[in-house]
């Protein structure tokens, strides 16, 4: 049970149109739009856009970060970037509204762990002083660990996302114990980063079933949300997709305990 505290602000949805791209490159050309797809976020009521930019351009492009920074679209870009001198050239060139830095494999399918931010302080620390030089916001995809948080506060971090993957893959395999004991490492996680002063962020493999808790932790200020709402899109379309969830993250956070 999360407690209930008067600075649980509104709750920010940001909707990650990875996917979208990803299936417009399955076949080149243009269709479908990633960036039609933010204007539909944007008129369902998401309050951002999140992309990640891959080393691979797997998905997002170049030319998509160029349209999500100019006046197709009013929704601040959350740029999702791993840290390399390439993506930092790119970030401070289109100044987002936010960097979030992730760790980025070649092979895996997706974003499949937090950042080890301690592991890699130094490194970071580089690319954490060039952002906040450019006065991008700065965030890091951690897990919810004291030594992470730690490690992005020195960094001067203001935003920590926490990894919800391990969360949603519980809920999933149906295993209450596992769902509960990742709960409450999100719960406290969100708790300590908020005393220490970070925004706290979540997000990875949310979907309707599994966001309700997540959503309902007080500290948690925004949700970044892709994969599961282009897929549901497919069925029930995305203006409709994304309303359900907001629907259900603004349930969530009124009763406080998301059930
Ligand atoms: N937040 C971060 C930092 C991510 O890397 C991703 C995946 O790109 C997401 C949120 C969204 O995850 P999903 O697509 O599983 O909703």
């Amino acid at each position: 049970m999360t407690k209930a505290v008067s600075y649980a602000g509104p709750l920010r949805l940001g909707v990650n149109i990875d996917h979208v791209a990803t299936i417009r490159n399955a076949r080149g050309g243009g269709h479908p739009d990633p960036i039609l797809a933010a204007q539909i976020a944007a008129n369902a009521g998401a309050d951002g856009i999140t992309a990640h930019l891959r080393e691979d351009r797997r998905h997002i492009a170049d030319g998509d970060i160029d349209r999500l920074m100019s006046d197709e679209i009013h929704l601040p870009l959350n740029l999702e970037m791993a840290a390399t001198e390439e993506m930092l050239e790119i970030a401070l060139r289109h100044k987002p509204h936010a960097v979030c830095i992730v760790p980025e494999n070649r092979e895996e399918v997706t974003t499949e762990g937090g950042l080890d931010a301690a592991a890699h302080h130094n490194k970071l620390a580089y690319y954490a002083d060039k952002i906040a030089a450019a006065n991008i916001r700065l965030s890091l995809f951690i897990e919810p660990s004291s030594v992470q948080f730690a490690v992005a506060k020195s960094m001067g971090a203001q935003v920590v996302e926490l990894h919800t993957g391990a969360y949603c893959e519980a809920v999933i395999e149906g295993d209450e114990k596992k769902v509960a004991d990742h709960l409450k490492r999100l719960q406290d996680g969100a708790a300590e980063a908020h005393a220490m002063g970070l925004e706290v962020h979540a997000g990875h493999g949310l979907t309707y079933n599994c966001v309700k808790p997540i959503a309902a932790i007080p500290e948690v200020m925004e949700l970044n949300i892709g994969h599961f709402l282009i897929g549901e899109a497919i069925f029930i379309g995305l203006d409709e997709a994304i309303r359900k969830m907001r629907i259900l993250m603004d349930e969530a956070r009124k009763s406080e305990s998301g059930k």
